[in-house]
């Protein structure tokens, strides 16, 4: 089974790999093997899911001034959204993700940008390259080490912001998440460990034990429209952290189970809305 996403039990870096065996039984970081299962939907999820995180894109890059004479690099950097963003605005972009198929559609948005297939523990750019690195729900609990590679590629004095889901009371996708973690046990720690960023204080120590001085956090709203219910299943189907689940329950029962939990949140025609908080925080290196 691959690893949820990017995770703590990912942080390896390649001098010393957390190897897993992909489907062939040839050893692979674990990493690739995660960057595998975000890349098993990879139209779904950059068309119809990836959209969600416009608004808390807008939001950091106001906030980081991107635009023309910044250099800005995006981890994990999915589809490419927000490289895509930050070239139209006018700065000097790079992105690294580890979904190959992901990052093939990045490309097309962002023809312009320096797009790496690889993994966000060991960075492939030298000490202070940057102005300001970026992380749209790519660093979770646990990546410590991301955090600190974010650093070793800043500039003094650059910037880092990082965000994810919640936490709070307004988080319409709270349901779809614990359905994920608890209909596979095994998998419920390394979710749990995951959203552990969300807690008071997690991110901020993080940044602080990176070299990082804390110098906002705030707020952006992430709403998930979908027409009907062949449109939700496609779209919630599409992230990587699914993957656990739908291959130990079947693509029939896995279906049922994302409809029943999103009939809250479906209008009489059919259609659906989930309004949902994504929480940044932004740092400054030190
Ligand atoms: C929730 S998606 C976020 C994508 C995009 N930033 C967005 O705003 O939607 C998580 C991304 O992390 C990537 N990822 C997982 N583990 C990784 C690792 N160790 N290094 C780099 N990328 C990783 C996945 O391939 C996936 O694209």
């Amino acid at each position: 089974m691959p690893p949820v996403t990017s995770t703590a039990a990912s942080s390896a870096t390649p001098a010393d790999p957390t190897l897993a065996p992909d489907r062939a039984g040839v050893d692979r970081p674990d990493w690739a093997v995660a960057g595998d299962a975000w890349g098993h939907a990879a139209t779904d999820w950059a068309y119809r899911f990836e959209p969600y995180n416009r608004d808390a894109v807008e939001d950091v890059f106001t906030r980081l001034e991107v635009g023309p004479g910044r250099r800005l690099l995006d981890v994990a950097c999915g589809a490419g959204l927000a490289i895509a963003r930050a070239e139209r605005l006018g700065a000097e972009t790079a992105g690294i993700d580890a979904s190959a198929a992901l990052v093939d559609i990045a490309r097309r948005r962002a023809p312009a940008a320096d797009l790496v297939v690889g993994s966000m523990f060991e960075l492939p750019w030298p000490d202070a390259s940057f102005d300001a690195v970026t992380s749209f729900n790519g660093i979770w609990g646990g990546c410590d080490a991301a955090v600190a590679e974010a650093a070793r590629v800043l500039r003094p004095g650059g910037s880092l912001a990082v965000t994810f889901w919640g936490p709070g009371a307004e988080l319409d996708l709270r349901d779809f998440f614990i359905f994920l973690g608890t209909s596979v046990p095994s998998v419920a720690d390394e979710l749990m460990s995951l959203a552990d960023i969300g807690a008071p204080g997690v991110a901020e120590a993080m940044f602080d034990s990176a070299g990082f001085d804390v110098v906002e956090r705030g707020v952006s709203s992430a709403v998930i429209e979908l027409a009907d219910a062949d449109e939700a299943y496609r779209t919630l189907r599409s992230p990587g952290v699914v993957r656990p689940c739908l291959d130990h329950l079947g693509e029939d029962e896995f279906r049922r189970r994302v409809l029943e939990v999103l009939e809250p949140f479906r209008a009489s025609d059919g259609s659906y809305r989930l309004v949902n908080a994504v929480t940044n925080v932004i740092g400054r290196r030190r």
